[in-house]
């Protein structure tokens, strides 16, 4: 029987932020995942950015809506998460009677890094009169500091379940925010964060790409800028996307989102065509470098050892829990 607990074993994810423990490469990943699955009562709940080898391990994938909304009502003992920190860490605020744990602790994020809750802090104090809404990709901290929480698919409903005249913060996205502006007609005050994958896609490239496929449907998600959601065919959450590839009549999209919600396109509809929306450069800048730190060896070592796991202070859980609490209020409400 191993030891979870010992000291050799949590010394190692300090240092690097995962279980660095060589696995026998002969061993089936899969079925002992399924096999640990079992034993511990544990459910994998991963975002559509995974690597294509854990969705397909997962019991649901989603986006950050769908998730949180599974992981408030899960009735497993421990919930792996397999997506970025702050995902995790929403996990916890909503279940805190649950084990959370997150295959690489330094699964980050670019966004929720661009609006360190001090620095915020201090914003918010100079507009008193002001509501702030925060998208979910954001720290345990600035979910405390926030009014309402909201999530790419539920932003717009939320902005327009408040009164006209009601002025609002919305953070950190600036690109999410000035979307939901120009869709409600509203004025909210911008905090200038963004996600480094979204904004690096280029509207020339893209451009020329529609060009080349005059039938492809370009579909992007609202924390791309503004040009490119501007010549968007649709604007959704990974769900919203994957959905609309689904259903629509086309046969080709251009994808202007992280790589890894290709996987599930094409899982559904084997017969259309999804080409990646090109970055300004010759990276692979559309693959999330956070999200892509989890590994399926990482997942299976993190079911494994029960390790690492997300806590946190519980007077700052139950301060980010009440914004979140009325998101899943809103959403209900909706529908949603
Ligand atoms: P959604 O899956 O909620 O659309 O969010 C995308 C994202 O950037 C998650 O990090
Ligand atoms: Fe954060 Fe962007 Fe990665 Fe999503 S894709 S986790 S917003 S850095």
């Amino acid at each position: 029987m191993v030891d979870i607990h010992s000291e050799k074993i949590q010394s190692s994810v300090n240092e690097k932020g995962f279980l660095d423990i060589e696995l026998d490469p002969t061993l089936d990943l899969f079925a002992e995942i399924e096999k640990l699955k079992k034993e511990k009562n544990a459910v994998i709940l991963a975002h559509y950015y995974q690597e294509p080898d854990i969705q397909d391990v997962a019991d649901y994938i989603g986006d950050s809506l769908g998730l949180a909304q599974n992981a408030a009502t899960t009735e497993a003992d421990i919930i792996v998460f397999a997506g970025v920190h702050f995902m995790a860490e929403t996990a916890k605020i909503l279940n805190p009677g649950k084990k959370v744990l997150l295959p690489d602790l330094k699964a980050g994020c670019s966004l929720s890094d661009s609006a360190p809750p001090p620095l915020f802090k201090a914003f918010k104090e100079k507009h008193p009169d002001h509501l702030v809404i925060t998208y979910i990709n954001c720290s345990a901290g600035m979910k405390a500091l926030s009014d309402i929480i909201c999530t790419s698919s539920n932003a717009q409903k939320i902005v327009e379940s408040l009164p006209e005249d009601q002025k609002i913060i919305f953070a950190p996205d600036k690109n999410l925010g000035a979307f939901i502006n120009k869709v409600t007609g509203r004025n909210m005050l911008l905090w200038n964060g963004a996600c480094m994958v979204h904004e690096i896609f280029s509207l020339e490239k893209i451009t020329k790409l529609k060009i080349r496929h005059p039938k492809a449907k370009l579909l992007a998600h609202p924390e791309c800028e503004e040009p490119i959601l501007a010549i968007a065919d649709y604007v959704g959450s990974t769900t919203g996307i994957l959905k609309y590839s689904q259903t629509d009549g086309s046969q080709e999209y251009i994808v202007a989102t992280e790589s890894g919600i290709l996987h599930q396109m094409e899982k559904a509809s084997p017969k259309k065509t999804f080409i990646p929306a090109p970055p300004n450069n010759a990276c692979a800048c559309n693959d999330c470098p956070y999200m892509k730190l989890n590994t399926l060896e990482k997942l299976y070592l993190c079911l494994k050892y029960e390790t690492p796991e997300i806590n946190m202070d519980e007077s700052l859980r139950l301060a980010a829990k009440k914004p979140m609490d009325r998101m899943m209020e809103i959403s209900a409400r909706y529908g949603l």
